[in-house]
């Protein structure tokens, strides 16, 4: 997307009119939404912009007091976005695009029938191990702008098919490049130069909390396991996670993907930000990470527990059972909507289509799937700046070419963003 040039600098007081339907997640009686309305729905809505930050919104009604109150002049610009609706910039809080290759034919090979098995990954580790920073580079940077193209604005992203000192540090560096939300996964699969004989695991794991962290660390805000069958035991993916903690790294966890097993229990034990996938939950995993939340719709600074991330790319790319969103929002669990993107399960980056998956295949309500591939993924990431329009968030901002969010699930692989604000920035196809 092109950045749509201003006089005034790329951050001018801005007043966005003519907004259809306005969700700002802020519920607010004030805004209209009424308090049963966790996304702060708001019909017929202004939303002011200022220095990278939303400072006003509202029903267009109320705006010229609103302007005159957050910022006491006329703004730098005025633009009518015709009755579109508008809605906060995707948080996508997982991604896996630090990669080179293409498993094109594995994806063919399962929709011809074999399974998905982690396994796969060991592919994209070679591919990625022999391709240059520069083309790592221009792969991720094509997979960002993809990404807010279709109106992802916070975008978190991995390390985990580098698997050695050098290429894990140069991963997480090269990640650093595009987002601040940098996850370390060395503990994605034990690496061929490992595996083979029974200690082959637990002496890479020695390698990824030792040296490989080290290196690691000051690059990146979050630590990973892939805690699985076939990748780490939940003691190996402890040792992971408290070795990443103890050096400040925080915590999030892929768990219960192929299958049943004690991941979610962990990462809600360690107190991790989110666990990831939750295809496979038995009750007590519904009930730990509902329980770890101590308000069911906590807002920004509120406490912070485990968000369960569900990521439906994964199951429609493998054709696995969808998991239930249903059971876990009628729990209290917190969701969130994530892509996923990766070269193996699930090579898409459309957070538009993540919702109308939610919508479509997981009994989630379309307010209940915005909320979470929004505020959801905000959560997961502990941000309270993005995620929300209340004033005071980051001016992250999606105009839908369409009247309502109901048509991201309505309207599915069709291109519906229609311009972005990122960081206050203004941006159009
Ligand atoms: O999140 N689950 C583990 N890792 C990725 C898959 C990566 C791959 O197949 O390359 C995932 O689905
Ligand atoms: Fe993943």
């Amino acid at each position: 997307m092109r950045e749509v040039e201003h006089p005034g600098g790329s951050h001018p007081a801005t007043l966005i009119l003519g907004i259809g339907e306005l969700t700002t997640n802020a519920p607010s009686p004030a805004h209209g939404g009424g308090d049963d309305d966790p996304t702060g729905l708001v019909r017929d809505a202004a939303l002011l912009l200022d220095g990278g930050r939303v400072v006003w919104a509202g029903p267009e009604r109320d705006v010229a007091a609103g302007v005159e109150e957050a910022l006491g002049r006329a703004p730098d610009r005025v633009v009518g976005v015709e009755g579109r609706a508008v809605v906060p910039g995707f948080v996508d809080s997982h991604s896996h695009l630090v990669f080179a290759g293409d498993r094109s034919g594995e994806f063919e090979a399962r929709m011809a029938g074999r399974p998905y098995a982690a396994g796969g990954i060991r592919t994209t580790v070679a591919a990625t191990r022999a391709a240059s920073d520069d083309a790592l580079r221009a792969g991720l940077r094509r997979h960002v702008d993809q990404a807010l193209a279709q109106g992802t604005t916070t975008l978190e992203t991995k390390s985990g098919y580098g698997l050695s000192v050098a290429d894990e540090e140069r991963s997480v560096r090269l990640a650093s490049e595009v987002t601040e939300e940098v996850t370390f996964l060395g503990a994605h699969v034990v690496p061929p130069e490992f595996a083979g004989d029974a200690g082959g695991a637990d002496a890479y794991v020695d390698l990824v909390v030792g040296e490989m962290l080290d290196a690691c660390a000051p690059h990146a805000r979050w630590v990973d396991a892939f805690c699985e069958t076939g990748a780490f035991t939940p003691a190996q993916s402890r040792r992971v996670l408290e070795a990443g903690a103890a050096a400040g790294l925080g915590v999030r966890v892929h768990a219960n993907q192929l299958g049943p097993g004690e991941g979610v229990r962990l990462a809600v034990e360690l107190g991790a930000a989110a666990v990831d996938h939750c295809t496979f939950l038995s009750d007590d995993d519904v009930a730990a990470l509902a329980g770890s939340w101590s308000v069911s719709r906590p807002g920004p600074g509120e406490a912070q527990g485990t968000v369960a991330t569900l990521l439906p790319g994964v199951e429609f790319s493998t054709r696995q059972p969808y998991p239930d969103a249903r059971r876990l929002l009628d729990a209290g669990a917190v969701v969130a909507l994530a892509s996923d993107c990766n070269p193996g399960s699930s090579y898409t980056s459309s957070m538009p289509l993540m919702v109308a998956l939610a919508v479509r295949e997981m009994g989630m309500t379309v307010p209940e799937a915005v909320l979470a591939a929004t505020a959801g993924g905000a959560r997961a990431l502990r941000r309270d700046d993005v995620g929300h329009l209340a004033p005071g968030a980051r001016a992250d901002v999606v105009v839908l070419d369409a009247p309502s969010r109901t048509h991201l699930a309505y309207r599915p692989g069709v291109p519906l963003v229609h311009a972005v604000w990122k960081d206050g920035r203004h941006l159009a196809g």
